[in-house]
């Protein structure tokens, strides 16, 4: 069973480099940066950015980047997702990032959005998309 309860040090850590994420975002058409970090069960943490694309619809956002590197690098579940933008309000994943995320983590899991400020939002995945589907539903 996967342990939700974040020490400080990963929490900061975490938020840090959600943060510090931004800054790879290649974005030249929306101008809209979006940082993501990932923690691994294993304690691995793994950033991901927005990638953009001249085809809009080709663009990748941060959180599924996050999600993609941790996959690939044989990480399949995970304690806490932390997502920034440059914006003073605080920004959620999109739709499809959601239902991404729902193949790899627990309602469970805490969820942080971050602003420009360093200020913080905690949810549950549960709380962003309630009902998902998953394979236990087929
Ligand atoms: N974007 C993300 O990276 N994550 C989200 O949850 C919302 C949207 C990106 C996609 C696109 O590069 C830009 O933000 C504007 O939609």
């Amino acid at each position: 069973m996967t342990n939700f309860t974040l020490q400080q040090d990963e929490k900061e850590k975490l938020f840090q480099l959600a943060l510090i994420a931004r800054e790879t975002s290649y974005s030249p058409y929306s101008k809209f940066r979006v940082g993501a970090a990932l923690l691994s069960e294993d304690g691995t943490f793994f950033k991901g950015c927005n990638v953009e694309n001249a085809s809009f619809g080709a663009a990748i956002c941060a959180e599924r980047t996050a999600y993609v590197k941790a996959v690939s690098e044989g990480h399949q579940k995970f304690k806490a997702l932390a997502v920034s933008t440059d914006q003073v309000e605080f920004v959620s994943p999109c739709g499809i990032c959601r239902q991404f995320i729902a193949e790899f983590s627990s309602p469970n899991m805490p969820v942080f959005f971050l602003n420009n400020k360093g200020e913080h939002k905690e949810y549950t995945f549960g709380q962003l998309l309630p009902f998902a589907f998953t394979s236990d539903d087929m």
